[in-house]
């Protein structure tokens, strides 16, 4: 079902939680909430589960609004057919996996017989047939978790909104449990909320991803395009570009735009039109930058020195020290790289369309309207 957020807002006494928040989720559709430890994210998923109050907006849920502080709407969770899965799973441990499974559809009075099936066709869904019977503290954290996914399931919502579902897990589980998740959520065509704070996560499961910063949706877009065209530097800084340079930038007669780093170099991009900021930063990541002992004398050079390195299987990361002072990190192939020892001068340089130029945040739609006004 289509879920419609408008004009969404939070207030916990003085502190705003979420602040004026729009989001459509179309049927059938997955959307990521990404964004960094207290953006606002549980707090957006529980307005929608109906866990939460909000101060302000309006959320609807296929053709019911479930919430309206203007009308004074608010329908309670259990009315709302949303299905919830949250990161620490609360699998009741005394009973066997059937159980937990089974104890939504038995509160609802529901026939033994359509019980067991509904319940069998879940189990099969998360991989879990062999494991009715057993006992369900005698599970691994993956199997106990697929247990939540099936509570969840079983009672076949409408929504499905998972909350860290897999943060409990070792990597190599989640990188296998991400990728069934995604397969279950296709296959039943489920419109999904999910929240991460972790982008591979995001990457892995979304349609389209919603990057939250205070509160706000600050970018929304599918994941190459959350990864390629980052709307700021601060959100380029969260998805792993870790060279981020103070600059100023122009627009040149070519239709250019070429940046000024803070204490002198100019850094040449393919990059055409600015958006419109007071502030300017130039984003390169780690894998873009190459290493050489010589100069190249070309443009988008800086020299230095190296100051750390650390093997990383495929990769070797440095720690570059410029010259003009500031550090680049650089991440080298293993293979067919040359190889850098501490001490060693070397010369980084970047393709022009490598380099983005970016605001430093998202101009705020406060600001916005300010600026119009
Ligand atoms: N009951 C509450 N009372 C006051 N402040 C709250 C309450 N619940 C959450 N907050 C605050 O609201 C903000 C958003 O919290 P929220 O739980 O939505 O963050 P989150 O994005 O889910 O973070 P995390 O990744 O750490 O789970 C945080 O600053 C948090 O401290
Ligand atoms: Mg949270």
């Amino acid at each position: 079902m289509k879920i419609t957020i408008e004009n969404l807002q939070l207030r916990y006494g003085n502190f705003t939680a979420i602040e004026n928040l729009n989001l459509e989720i179309d049927e059938g559709e997955s959307v990521v909430l990404l964004g960094k430890s207290g953006c606002g994210k549980t707090s957006t998923m529980r307005c929608i589960a109906g866990l939460e109050e909000p101060t302000a907006g309006r959320i609807t849920i296929g053709d019911t609004v479930v919430f309206d502080a203007a009308k004074g709407i608010n329908l309670p969770p259990n009315k709302r057919n949303v299905g919830m899965v949250f990161q620490s799973y609360a699998v009741w441990p005394h009973m066997t996996v059937f159980q937990n499974v089974a104890y939504s559809l038995k509160l609802q009075k529901l026939p033994a017989a359509e019980v067991k099936s509904r319940v069998a066709e879940v189990l099969e869904l998360v991989g879990l047939s062999d494991f009715a019977q057993r006992g369900a503290s005698l599970l691994s954290g993956g199997q106990m978790q697929r247990v939540a996914l099936a509570r969840s399931l079983v009672m076949r919502p409408s929504v499905l909104m998972l909350d860290e579902p897999l943060s409990n897990l070792d990597a190599r589980l989640r990188d296998r449990l991400r990728v069934e998740l995604r397969e279950i959520q296709l296959s039943l065509g489920l419109t999904t909320v999910y929240v991460t704070h972790d982008q591979q996560e995001a990457f892995a499961l979304a349609d389209r991803i919603a990057l939250m910063q205070g509160g706000r949706i600050v970018q929304i877009g599918g994941p190459t395009a959350i990864y390629n065209e980052p709307a700021s530097a601060s959100i380029a800084h969260f998805l792993g570009v870790s060279n981020i340079f103070d600059c100023t930038a122009t627009v040149g007669a070519d239709g250019y735009v070429t940046a000024v780093r803070t204490g002198g170099e100019v850094i040449r991009t393919e990059q055409r039109g600015l958006a419109t900021a007071d502030d300017f930063k130039a984003c390169i990541r780690s894998e873009d930058l190459v290493l050489s002992n010589v100069s190249g004398g070309g443009t988008n050079e800086f020299s230095g020195r190296v100051a750390v390195t650390s093997f990383q299987g495929s990769s070797i990361r440095y720690a570059v020290t410029l010259d003009n002072g500031g550090e680049l990190d650089v991440f080298a192939p293993t293979k067919g790289a040359e190889r850098f020892a501490i001490g060693d001068r070397v010369f980084a340089s970047v393709a022009p369309e490598n380099v983005q130029v970016l605001p430093a945040d998202v101009v705020r739609q406060a600001r916005l309207q300010e600026v119009a006004a």
